[in-house]
């Protein structure tokens, strides 16, 4: 097994389910408020992608080996639950943060990302949490370029969320995507620079840090005496826990991200010299739009 390296022309259709899969969470943002379940949330992101973009919910029916077929069209992930909450009936709460994590696959191309969303006013704490894994994400991102090392890319986000007080979820971590949803390489979170797979220009990955408040221990989230979903989890001391999630190209010079929109939030000011991203005014028209023509 190796790391798949994409054409021109492979690069091209990731492009465009990338853009897809950002527009998903743009879409969404506006009905990110106290009130709303996760399950209407699911919905609406179900129908966009079907309906609006003429793509499919990557998430929904997804079984790796020893999990049950995932139930839902996107992962809700709320406060404690560190990655794939399961939407359901209960109403956002004023106070709540909400991990969204979106995959569209469109002509056979997977574009998967992921945002965190602040409901309504939340504390100085979790809005912190929120802020410092976002820079933790691109922290990594901007390590991306030819010759550069994965571990490179997971000590600058250990670094960087533990010299903040936080810790570094281990057990799960960002991955090469393409064809397929999960593919070679492995994109770990914490190491060692010099480490690990040397980049190449074509290789496609997602960086997805999951960064938690307290300690870095997790478990599965089983409620009272009902069973195990077979996906939630949550932090082990129930402290916070959040997490964004780009898409990321290798190109010749360093990395494009390719889950950019219109409404994706800007890079931190240390990202912007590297961001070498399509127009404002070709974002303004929607991949949505030009896909349906
Ligand atoms: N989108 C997640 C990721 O970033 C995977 C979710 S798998 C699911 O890799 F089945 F839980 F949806
Ligand atoms: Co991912
Ligand atoms: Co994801």
């Amino acid at each position: 097994m190796s790391i798949p390296i994409k054409s021109a022309a492979q690069i091209e259709g990731m492009r465009l389910a990338g853009r897809l899969a950002s527009e998903v969470l743009d879409m969404l943002t506006p009905h990110m408020r106290a009130g709303v379940t996760t399950l209407e949330i699911d919905r609406l992101a179900h129908d966009h992608m079907v309906h609006v973009q003429g793509g499919v919910p990557a998430t929904l029916g997804y079984g790796p080996p020893g999990y049950p077929p995932y139930p839902a069209s996107l992962c809700s992930s709320l406060n404690d639950v560190v990655c794939h909450g399961i939407p359901d009936e209960r109403p956002l709460k004023n106070g709540d943060i909400v991990n969204i994590d979106v995959t569209v696959i469109k002509d056979g191309w997977h574009g998967d990302n992921s945002r965190m969303y602040i409901v309504g006013e939340t504390s100085i704490a979790a809005r912190r949490l929120c802020q410092i894994t976002f820079e933790a994400m691109w922290k990594g991102i901007v390590r991306v370029k030819p010759g550069a090392r994965l571990g490179d890319i997971g000590h600058a986000i250990q670094a960087y969320a533990e010299h903040a007080g936080y810790s570094v979820v281990r057990e799960f971590c960002g991955h090469g995507v393409g064809a397929r949803f999960h593919e070679e390489p492995q994109v770990l979170h914490y190491g060692r620079p010099g480490t690990l797979e040397e980049l190449v220009p074509g290789m496609i990955f997602t960086i997805e840090p999951m960064i938690n408040a307290g300690k870095r221990d997790i478990k599965e989230d089983r409620k009272g005496n009902r069973p195990y979903d077979g996906w939630t989890i949550v932090t082990r001391d129930r402290s916070l826990s959040a997490q964004w999630e780009h898409t990321v190209l290798v190109t010749d010079s360093g990395y494009e991200v390719l889950t950019v929109s219109a409404g994706s939030p800007p890079p931190p000011a240390f990202a912007a010299a590297g961001y070498n991203q399509t127009p404002a005014a070709v974002l303004q028209q929607p991949a949505a739009a030009l896909a349906a023509t």
